[in-house]
């Protein structure tokens, strides 16, 4: 679903950023801004503050940044269009007048949200007929009781080839309607259902409309155990993630999310009482679907099968999870038990002590090498070390780093100043860079700081970098600069706050936030831009200057050679001009 972006900015002006957050936490004033404790780490005192005048707010601890909108998604852990939504609703504010691009959506998708919903009660309704009888002893017989079968929505799909399908028409859908929703197929001169003899488990999406399904076989007559949708314009299997709509709440209050592979999984895990828990369907993980779990929390429990195929799935899930700054923690299975047969045979207090022992990734990859190598002779030893230090150089955490090697050092014995002594040092390189270069980058960064910051604030500067459009080395700030210069040109105008609602990635958010912070004086001039634009660009050169030099040194063939020095030349002379 969208939102039109004028209305958005429209609905943004008309609301106040500091009576919104009043209403979900108390804000105390200092000095012209707003403060609270950030609800988005674990604060204790206020370190949120709220500009009534930019209306955004910034945690000048944790980085959180955001307009209105972002603070309401974030807090609530709804979509962007959801936090609009709910913005517009708690100002009064009555958007079905004006998103006519929005109902359109909702109108185009109406008709398979019907569909579902009336498959839903018909495929429910089977399961508590007579005809449901032999698929409720089967789910009888893996220990759910018909608390669960209702919780859970639980169907069957009948022993018949076109009993959804006849029952749709009835409802005057047309064949295109049915077979666009997913569940219907056609062959040369009918269509007929999809599934067929079937428990269906429901698919939901993050609001709790059902747009697919799972389907289980429950007798030695069918084959394919599982049945999934097919993907249609509301599911998407990579989108997709079972059981977030009724585990939204509890990840929330319990501060934590586990990912499990299938619905029995989940459905288990609630007759113990846990329910901050989503499914991936399977051993597959997406980017998407690491969105989706940053959106619950950042405290992530990998809780796959305990096979071959579910330590598949940990992996890239931790990948994946890495990809958006979440380091999860792992639960692994014992005997290659899944967490339904898990809590099935050993109960809740065995699974829950599992849960409270999850491992971290690096004692996880610990246990992957060890698999690899024999620790009794001395190469083997030799091999895990250099491994395990090649792991540590790959993570950002310093303090996950530190307990890995101390863990390594007492499980091998090897020194710590060796395995130290292998690391890679980035506060080493530092100190070896020359003092000249040194003060040049940090000119640089200053001098990138300072155009966005009055990119953020003034149009003139947007036009001043759009004309002498240089590039900028460090992704984030590179992105932003851009991003800002589009927020102008789409919208002929720039603000911060409404900017924020068109930003959808956390770097660019929280870059910001930094920038923001730095509350620079508010005039400027011209001359004053035009220096940091000179610097951005004379320190390109220096960098260019290096490359070629270093490439100088290396090329072998003459013509390179010349080709390379020519270059160096010509940057060397230009940048000298510009100093
Ligand atoms: N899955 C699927 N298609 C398959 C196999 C699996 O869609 N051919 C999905 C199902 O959603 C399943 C999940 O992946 O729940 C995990 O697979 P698996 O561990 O094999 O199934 P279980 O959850 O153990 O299901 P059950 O206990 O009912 O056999
Ligand atoms: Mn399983």
């Amino acid at each position: 679903m969208k939102i039109d972006s004028e209305l958005i900015n429209e609905i943004r002006n008309k609301v106040d950023i500091v009576e919104i957050i009043s209403s979900y936490l108390p804000l105390t004033t200092r000095g012209k801004n707003y403060f609270g404790v950030c609800p988005f780490h674990d604060d204790h005192s206020p370190s949120m503050s709220v500009s009534k005048e930019k209306q955004i707010y910034t945690c000048f601890s944790c980085g959180a940044t955001g307009n209105v909108f972002n603070f309401i998604q974030d807090y609530e852990h709804i979509t962007f269009v959801e936090a609009v939504k709910k913005c517009a609703d708690m100002c009064g504010i009555d958007l079905k007048i004006k998103t006519s691009s929005d109902d359109k959506i909702i109108k185009k998708y109406k008709t398979i949200y019907d569909i579902y919903e009336i498959s839903q009660k018909f495929y429910q309704n089977n399961i508590n007929s007579s005809l449901g009888k032999k698929a409720k002893e089967y789910l009888y017989s893996r220990s759910l009781t018909d608390l669960e079968i209702k919780h859970f929505d639980i169907g069957l799909s009948l022993n018949e080839n076109d009993m959804l399908v006849k029952l749709l028409k009835q409802k005057k859908f047309t064949d295109k309607d049915l077979l666009k929703s997913g569940l219907a197929n056609a062959n040369e001169n009918d269509i007929y259902d999809v599934y067929r003899n079937r428990i269906m488990f429901p698919l939901h999406d993050l609001v709790g409309h059902v747009i697919g399904y799972n389907g289980r076989a429950y007798d030695d007559e069918t084959t394919n155990r599982y049945v999934n949708s097919k993907e249609t314009d509301l599911f998407k299997k990579r989108d997709f993630l079972y059981n977030y709509h009724r585990a939204k709440e509890s990840a929330r209050s319990k501060k934590q999310i586990i990912i499990m592979e299938g619905p029995m999984d989940v459905i288990r895990a609630y007759t113990i009482g846990i329910e901050n828990v989503v499914a991936t369907l399977g051993t597959s993980f997406s980017a998407s679907q690491s969105n989706l779990i940053r959106r619950l929390s950042d405290n992530v429990i990998l809780c796959f099968d305990g096979d071959a195929a579910g330590l598949k799935a940990t992996k890239l899930a931790i990948t994946e999870l890495g990809k958006v700054g979440i380091l999860p923690k792992i639960v692994l299975i014992p005997d290659n038990a899944d967490p339904d047969e898990y809590i099935k045979n050993n109960g809740s207090e065995a699974f829950q002590n599992l849960l409270n022992k999850a491992i971290d990734i690096m004692e996880f990859k610990t246990i992957l090498l060890k698999k690899e190598t024999n620790l009794n002779s001395p190469e083997g030893v030799a091999n895990y070390v250099k491994a395990m230090i090649s792991e540590i150089n790959k993570i950002d955490d310093d303090i996950l780093k530190e307990v890995t090697i101390n863990r390594l050092v007492d499980e091998t014995k090897v020194s710590k100043d060796v395995i130290m002594s292998k690391l890679d040092n980035k506060k080493k390189e530092l100190v070896i860079t020359p003092k000249k270069k040194q003060t040049k980058k940090n000119k640089y960064e200053k001098s990138v700081q300072c155009l966005i910051y009055y990119m953020l604030y003034n149009e003139e500067v947007i036009k001043m970098y759009d004309r002498k459009i240089t590039h900028i080395k460090d992704d984030n700030y590179r992105h932003l600069a851009f991003q800002i210069s589009a927020f102008y040109k789409k919208h002929g105008y720039i603000k911060v706050a409404d900017l924020l609602s068109e930003v959808d990635d956390v770097n660019t958010t929280k870059t910001i936030g930094s920038i923001v912070a730095l509350e620079l004086k508010d005039d400027y001039t011209k001359e004053e831009i035009d220096d940091y634009l000179n610097n951005i660009k004379e320190f390109n050169d220096l960098e260019k200057i290096d490359k070629y030099k270093s490439e100088l040194a290396q090329a072998n063939d003459i013509n390179e050679k010349i080709q390379l020095a020519n270059k160096l030349i010509a940057y060397k002379l230009r940048s000298e001009e510009n100093d």
